[in-house]
């Protein structure tokens, strides 16, 4: 597996996502991201699956140690009476004492992202979590919460794929020493099929979901990869023994558009220009 650091903080480089996947269709799909290769898996208190992943991950035998284990707290348990009793909730459920890192899912526009933070470090302080970070984030959140924060915030999970272009968030995340860490990273179902990310594949023997991963990780992103479909798991795993050309990266780059954007739920998003 490779890493990257950020702030002392190690994360492997690919991550497995549960989101949209009942508890059940978690525990049919993990033993296989364990056996691909998978350490490093996201899940958030919202999908309703943390008690399978937990379960799926204890059936697997791993010790914990070699797990990587993020969740996001809930908009709607941004309280001082509901953010740590629902990290607490959420260990039970995954049946550990701590997770790696602990991101506030969105900024949502009622409580202010220097009072998520202060709940965050508390959750570190407390050991509930060895990291913190945050999701959806824009760059004046971001630079806020990297202000008001003890901690290194290590990442900022965003929506990262070839149809969009995020280049501003990236030189920040660079300026700044956080990582990003790339969700729907095959645009919904969308790059597979992307003609050009195909014939890119082609020339290397890889298919294009396993190219629009590559572009991901090779960008310095960490990559978060999701299928419910166990054949899946190993082609989305293998994406470490080959390397996209400096054409190949600027020609995926080159499919952003302006409505690239798939995530930006209203009352949870920000302005994503600010
Ligand atoms: N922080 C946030 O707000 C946020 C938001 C969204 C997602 N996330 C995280 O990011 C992870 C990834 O995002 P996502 O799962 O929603 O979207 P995604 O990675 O863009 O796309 C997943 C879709 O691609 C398909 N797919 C996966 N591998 C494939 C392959 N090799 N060939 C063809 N199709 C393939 C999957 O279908 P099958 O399952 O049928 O294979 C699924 O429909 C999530 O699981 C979650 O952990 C975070």
């Amino acid at each position: 597996m490779h890493y990257l650091t950020a702030h002392g903080a190690q994360i492997p480089a690919l991550g497995f996502g549960v989101f949209r996947m009942t508890d059940a269709q978690v525990e049919t799909v993990i033993p296989a991201a364990m056996e691909a290769g998978f350490r490093h898996f996201d899940t958030a208190q919202i999908y309703g699956n943390e008690a399978g992943l937990g379960r799926a991950l204890a059936a697997s035998g791993a010790k914990r140690e070699e797990l990587f284990l993020t969740t996001k707290v809930w908009v709607e348990n941004y309280s001082d009476a509901r953010f740590l009793a629902s990290v607490d909730e959420s260990l039970d459920k995954l049946g550990v004492a701590h997770v790696d890192l602990l991101l506030a899912h969105w900024p949502g526009n009622s409580v202010p992202v220097e009072q998520q933070v202060e709940w965050l470090n508390a959750a570190q302080a407390a050991g509930k979590t060895r990291h913190i970070g945050v999701s959806n984030y824009n760059r004046t959140q971001l630079r806020a919460a990297i202000a008001a924060s003890q901690a290194p915030i290590i990442t900022n999970q965003i929506e990262l794929h070839p149809y969009l272009d995020q280049s501003a968030m990236a030189a920040l995340a660079q300026e700044t020493g956080t990582l990003l860490t790339g969700y729907f990273g095959m645009a919904d179902g969308a790059v597979p099929q992307d003609p050009l990310i195909g014939q890119i594949a082609a020339r290397h023997g890889k298919t294009a979901a396993q190219v629009g991963l590559r572009w991901l990780v090779q960008q310095g992103a960490v990559a978060l990869s999701k299928t419910a479909k166990p054949p899946r798991v190993a082609e989305n795993f293998n994406i470490f023994d080959f390397t996209l050309t400096k054409t190949d990266m600027a020609e995926i780059s080159g499919l952003a558009r302006a409505d690239g954007r798939l995530v930006s739920p209203e009352g949870l998003a920000p302005d994503w220009a600010a």
